[in-house]
């Protein structure tokens, strides 16, 4: 029969030794511990090992016994060992050995593994023999290693695709511009600089997750604060008669990226409108923007000035002209609900779940 199947725990008994545990007890206990254990002495010497320490480091118990712990550790560590040793007996408590540092085990055929150690002081009338439980983490290591690969590989893949898109509409914009410049009718020009403005609106999505690093989610409060910045360069004549103003709650709002692109182009769509239409001059005013978390966890949008308004028989349903037209189909594409509070200036309220798909809720 293979002893190393069925080892004996009692076959070491008697050791003046062991801890003042019952022998018997402690012995099952280390025995059969799913991990490999090893029981030092005070000099180094190996005063019991579990089948799983034969298995891990492929040496039967008895060539173990006796021997200096030194034969599982890698040559390069063993003149540190000792040091170690000495400073763990020092100030004894359980504790990780070697924390923040790479440990690796060594084999009876002299290969060397990535291991984790557990260090657990035993004292006993001999003085403090040291328990090590020591688990293998060639695996987990393994594993690390391909995560950390393809998280390195998708980021410079998203970098690529960042730089692309990014080029991509900066390369429209030109485009546009460059046919601003050639129209004569000013109408065409100010069509064609308003087509700019939304491929901007649309770019900065991709810019600020790129910016924040996160590419799952984007910062809709960044969002609202830094498009108006944009658009007051191309209206810089009702710019100056206009204050924007802000408010956001003090933790971010997030919104995945399904629905940040749709929501970037209505914000666009509404402030430009205000920009445009809501201050003919000399009349001065205030846009303002507000980003609220309601009570059950959605989230509003409102977008309104304290200009001339909207026409009276105005209707979203029955308006020609593109801006607004998109308006209801954004609005659909954020899975929103809109509505329109009468009186005063234009006044549009957008709710929409707070939820991010897949992302915990906080
Ligand atoms: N904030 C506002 N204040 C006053 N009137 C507005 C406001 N927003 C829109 N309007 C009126 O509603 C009309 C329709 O707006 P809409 O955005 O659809 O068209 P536009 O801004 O004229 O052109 P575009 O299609 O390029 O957006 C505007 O021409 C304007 O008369
Ligand atoms: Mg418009």
């Amino acid at each position: 029969m293979d002893a190393r199947a069925h080892p004996d725990p009692a076959s070491e008994r008697g050791s003046p030794l062991l801890p003042q545990m019952t022998d018997d007890a402690f012995r099952r206990v280390v025995e059969y511990a799913p991990s490999a254990m090893v029981l030092v002495d005070t000099r180094g010497a190996i005063v019991m090992v579990n089948e799983q320490a034969e298995r891990l480091f492929g040496y039967p118990r008895s060539a173990l016994i006796g021997h200096s712990v030194d034969l599982l550790v890698p040559q390069a560590a063993r003149a540190h060992h000792a040091q170690f040793r000495d400073g763990f007996l020092s100030t004894p408590s359980p504790r990780p050995m070697g924390a923040g540092r790479d440990l690796h085990a060594r084999r009876a055929d002299g290969s060397e593994f990535p291991v984790e150690i557990g260090l657990n002081p035993m004292p006993t009338e001999g003085g403090t023999l040291v328990l090590a439980s020591i688990v293998d983490i060639t695996e987990r290591k393994r594993a690390q290693q391909v995560l950390e690969q393809a998280l390195l590989e998708k980021t410079v893949l998203l970098n690529e695709v960042h730089h692309r898109v990014k080029n991509n509409l900066q390369v429209i914009t030109s485009l546009l511009n460059l046919q601003a410049n050639n129209a004569d009718d000013p109408r065409l020009r100010d069509i064609l600089s308003e087509s700019q403005n939304r491929v901007r609106a649309m770019s900065l999505t991709p810019q600020l997750l790129y910016e924040r690093k996160d590419f799952s989610k984007m910062d809709l409060g960044d969002y609202l604060y830094r498009l108006p910045q944009l658009l007051r360069g191309s209206y810089r004549e009702s710019a100056s008669r206009i204050e924007l103003r802000l408010e956001r709650p003090d933790t971010p709002v997030y919104l995945d990226l399904e629905r940040a692109i749709p929501c970037g182009l209505l914000v666009n769509e509404l402030v430009t409108n205000a920009f445009k239409h809501a201050f003919p001059p000399p009349r001065h005013g205030e846009i303002t923007i507000e980003l609220a978390r309601e009570e059950d966890g959605s989230v509003t949008l409102t977008v309104r000035d304290d200009g001339v308004g909207l026409p009276d028989d105005f209707s979203l349903e029955s308006v020609k002209s593109l801006g607004l037209q998109l308006v209801p189909l954004l609005t659909d594409q954020l899975h929103a609900r809109l509505d329109m509070p009468t009186g005063g200036g234009a006044h549009y309220r957008i709710n929409f779940s707070g939820q991010i798909p897949g992302a915990a809720t906080t």
